[in-house]
């Protein structure tokens, strides 16, 4: 019978460990020492220091977002719901569909580019049950390890909320995190999510448990509450 452990005694988020390294070092745009206020954020800056832009991908970037995407899963194992083992084989049709699915027009990825290269993305999923159709879902946000911690995650979410409140009869975003991955959990808050439940046990990942928190975004609702 396989193992169970938690998270709490095995903490691999990578993205834990990349802010946590990026914390001791001189991160470009951190508040100087004395100072407690934040200072205005730079323009998101990319791995190779040129301004990234976000857009929304199109089947031509099938490829770059398939290969993205494996990377993210295979780095930060216990921070998805998907495994790289999983979808290794069919990765290209996952992301062709994830990007342009005829049967759900409003579903979209962001991608934040540099140059050519894909360093970070966030999806967004409408549920389209009648009665879910008020609800979409976020999934996929990742940066690049190179390009973290300085501000791409939050553009990115920033700007699928963005994207997400044009949509005709959407009243919430909902997403779930890793317990654990506080970096995530921060940003999503900083982004207007609260937390509304937890789920004990709800990955196994190579017998550790993993706990997720459900996270909801009001989008009628400013404050994020409902
Ligand atoms: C979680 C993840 C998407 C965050 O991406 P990111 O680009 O590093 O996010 P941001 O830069 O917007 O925010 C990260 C940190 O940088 C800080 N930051 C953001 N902009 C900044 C700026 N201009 N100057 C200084 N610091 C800044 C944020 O305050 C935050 O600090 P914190 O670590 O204290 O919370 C990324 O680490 C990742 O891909 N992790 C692995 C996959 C994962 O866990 N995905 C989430 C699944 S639910």
């Amino acid at each position: 019978m396989q193992s169970v452990e938690s998270t709490s005694r095995l903490s691999r988020f990578r993205g834990g460990r990349q802010h946590k390294r990026l914390r001791g070092g001189a991160r470009r745009g951190s508040v100087p020492a004395g100072n407690s206020s934040r200072t205005e954020p730079p323009p998101m800056m990319s791995s190779t220091d040129a301004p990234a832009s976000i857009r929304r991908l199109v089947p031509e970037d099938a490829r770059a977002y398939a290969e993205f995407r494996l990377a993210a899963l295979e780095g930060n194992p216990l921070a998805f719901g998907s495994s790289a083992e999983e979808e290794r084989g069919h990765a290209l049709a996952v992301a062709a569909a994830r990007i342009h699915d005829p049967a759900r027009p409003q579903d979209f990825v962001l991608g934040a580019f540099a140059g050519r290269d894909v360093v970070g993305t966030a999806g967004f999923k409408r549920d389209l049950r009648a009665k879910h159709r008020h609800k979409g879902s976020v999934f996929g946000v990742a940066v690049a390890p190179a390009a973290a911690g300085r501000g791409l995650g939050g553009a990115l979410v920033r700007r699928l909320v963005a994207e997400a409140r044009t949509v005709p009869g959407l009243l919430q975003l909902v997403l779930t995190v890793s317990d654990g991955n506080g970096g995530a959990e921060a940003l999503y808050r900083r982004c207007g999510f609260t937390v509304f439940g937890r789920e004990p046990r709800a990955m196994l990942v190579d017998g550790v448990a993993v706990a997720k928190l459900h996270m909801v975004l009001m989008l009628d609702a400013p404050s994020g509450s409902d």
